[in-house]
């Protein structure tokens, strides 16, 4: 990664920004000098039933780590996507929707999106749902997903969204954890032309006896698929909502009330629920979508995330409905039924500002100029990427190829825990050098600390670490607070450990150089390594597993898996393959490993730890610089796994 390319601030950017740099320069420095005073100001971007007069409540003390923000004023999330703009965007298109298929679109305006919500925010009470109830979603990309998410948050209920291409089993584990009421789901999805049984994942899901919680189904017809039916308990969306009234009132929800559980995965144990609570994350959401994307009214914004991850929540439904913007949501795939179709769909709907992953721009840059043939993509104006570092040449293919190098690209850093956007450049205030997600957020205060806790100071690297709070951080893991203070404030006292490592160069710009834990990021997808390794113990043939991720020229990294049987068992390349369909089976097609490798006995200390780091480098090919392999029960057992990687491949 060179620090020498730079693209500096472009004209066009700077017509109308909300900031350059010197407004960068110096709000930053004020939300960082007076943050009580910053986020008295900022924190009135919402519309409040009762003000706040409190701003800030915050302890990351591991002994007492608590986090309150406008904790003593009242309002409600989807009266402010929803209600707030219907006197002078009623009109407007909230969403427009684009299938799977290139078939016609689906748009609603805002008073048409506030009709269903309130429709379905009455049929979820008509099933029993009350305040402080968990509602798990499990939803295709449909604008559903989106009105069952704001319905939820009308009425207080806090919603669980599970991602469309998670397994019964681990749809199960999410239920279980959240002890959710209500499953809200679709017959089918459809992606890239196949269907996705997302009712027949629920059935099976609920037979494991632990779900008893969950007393309704709530099931969307989409594609008219013949399904299972229990006739006590499912329902059908479409008929409860032709009942119910299309008025509902606002809840009137405290700033702190929780707003949303979203698992994720970590380093140890099974996925937690992260919990986001109301206000805070309201005003940071909305801050963020309006800044980092310099968002100006009636442009067409399109974050290609699911509503599965924190992506989808926060620049699919909350921050750009807040912010009262169009938003496309695509069910498809980037590139079916051709590469072209993002850039085909940026010409259909006019899109201004388009939001995806990197892993989903080095699939495009796989084919070349395919992915831009017959379109023109001139409503383009800026372009963004989340969830994984962005190699160079993948920002400098989106840049001259989608882009036409006229659009800034905003790599932003950030994660399930911090709400939305931490790291960040805005398009009018930051020069951008690609692969630095740059410089942080307003009353973002990024550090890097060395593996005892001592701060960096000026260039250098280091664990990233967040000093103090803000108002979209996480506030808790649902149900299991003193997993929050020892996954996130016990490794680095009094401040918030991200997990990832980075670099600070010579400007003060970030780097993100990934995670330092046992953490893997496939196709931008966070997965605990500790997820897969557990999934594949629990087949009958395997005594032991270890998972690393490798570079992988488009996932970003890939899954690979040291694999030791249960004595007696023969190795074959049927086994790798039942053992691959296995954990698809267990956790879902994103942690499909990508090599096993079978592996007579693993590298450990004298204690039993597995040696990670030599399975890493043995992984990675590379086989040089294995470091100190003296500590180790058996030193030859890496000689072994080399042996068998350069047989295998
Ligand atoms: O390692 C970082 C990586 O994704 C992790 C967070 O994953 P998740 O909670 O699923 O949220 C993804 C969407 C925000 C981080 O710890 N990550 C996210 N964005 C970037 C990134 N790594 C480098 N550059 C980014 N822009």
């Amino acid at each position: 990664m060179s620090d020498t390319s730079v693209y500096p601030v472009k004209p066009a950017a700077l017509e109308n920004t909300l900031v350059n740099n010197d407004q960068y320069l110096e709000m930053y420095q004020q939300s960082i000098i007076n943050p009580e005073g910053f986020w008295r100001e900022h924190g009135q971007r919402i519309e409040w039933f009762k003000p706040f007069s409190k701003v800030r409540k915050v302890s990351f003390d591991d002994h007492f780590v608590s986090i309150n923000w406008f904790y003593d004023g009242t309002t409600n999330a989807s009266y402010n996507c929803l209600d707030r703009h219907l006197e002078d965007k009623g009109d407007q298109l909230a969403i427009i929707w684009e299938p799977d298929d290139e078939g016609e679109a689906r748009k609603v305006t805002y008073r048409e999106l506030h009709e269903q919500v309130c429709r379905f925010a009455n049929a979820l009470k008509s099933q029993g749902v009350r305040k402080g109830d968990v509602v798990a979603i499990y939803m295709p990309m449909v604008i559903e997903a989106t009105v069952a998410m704001l319905a939820c948050s009308r009425i207080g209920a806090i919603h669980s969204v599970v991602f469309g291409g998670f397994s019964p089993e681990a749809l199960a584990g999410r239920i279980i954890d959240s002890k959710a009421k209500v499953v809200v789901t679709a017959d089918e999805g459809v992606r890239g032309g196949r269907k996705v049984s997302l009712k027949d994942n629920v059935d099976e899901a609920l037979t494991h006896p632990d779900t008893h919680t969950i007393e309704k189904v709530i099931v969307y017809k989409h594609t008219g698929a013949d399904i299972a039916w229990h006739r006590h308990r499912d329902v059908w969306w479409q008929e409860l909502t032709a009942l119910t009234s299309p008025h509902c009132e606002a809840r009137e929800m405290n700033a702190e009330d929780p707003l949303f559980i979203l698992y994720t995965s970590g380093s140890t144990g099974k996925p937690k629920g992260v919990m986001h609570t109301t206000g805070g994350y309201l005003v940071y959401a909305s801050m963020t979508h309006q800044y980092v994307f310099d968002y100006k009214p009636g442009e067409v914004f399109w974050c290609n995330a699911d509503v599965g991850w924190i992506t989808g929540h926060s620049y699919v439904t909350y921050g750009p409905l807040l912010n009262g913007a169009t938003i496309v949501m695509h069910e498809g795939l980037p590139n079916y039924p051709e590469t072209n179709r993002i850039s085909k769909i940026i010409d259909k709907h006019n899109v201004n500002i388009l939001y995806i992953a990197p892993t989903a721009i080095r699939a495009l840059m796989a084919e070349g100029d395919a992915a831009v043939q017959d379109t023109h993509r001139n409503s383009l104006r800026l372009l963004g990427s989340v969830g994984e570092p962005i190699n160079p040449e993948a920002w400098n293919w989106y840049y001259s190829t989608i882009g036409e190098e006229r659009c800034p690209i905003v790599d932003t850093w950030w994660q399930t825990e911090t709400g939305a956007a931490m790291l960040t450049p805005l398009p009018g205030a930051t020069d951008l050098k690609p692969g630095s997600a740059t410089r942080p957020f307003f009353g973002v205060q990024p550090a890097l600390v060395d593996n005892m806790g001592r701060l960096v100071h000026g260039p250098g690297e280091g664990n990233l670490v967040i000093l103090d709070s803000w108002p979209g951080q996480a506030r808790t893991v649902y149900g299991d607070h003193e997993r929050f203070v020892q996954t996130y404030f016990s490794s680095f006292k009094g401040m918030y450990t991200t997990g990832d490592g980075a670099r600070r160069d010579n400007d003060g710009y970030y780097w993100i150089t990934g995670r330092v834990d046992d953490v893997i990021n496939v196709s931008g997808h966070r997965m605990g390594t500790a997820e897969i390794e557990s999934a594949m113990v629990a087949h009958h043939q395997v005594a032991e597993a270890a998972v690393v991720g490798f570079p992988h020229n488009i996932k970003g990294q890939g899954i690979y898996v040291y694999v030791t049987l249960n004595s007696g068992t023969d190795t074959s390349e049927e086994l790798k393959t039942s053992l691959k369909d296995w954990v698809r089976k267990e956790i879902g097609p994103i942690a499909t490993p990508d090599i096993i490798q079978w592996a007579p006995g693993l590298p450990k200390t004298r204690s039993g730890k597995i040696m990670r780091r030599i399975l890493r480098k043995i992984a990675a090919d590379e086989y040089e610089n294995l470091g100190d392999t003296s500590t180790l029960a058996d030193p030859d057992v890496v000689n072994q796994l080399i042996a068998n990687k350069a047989v295998a491949s």
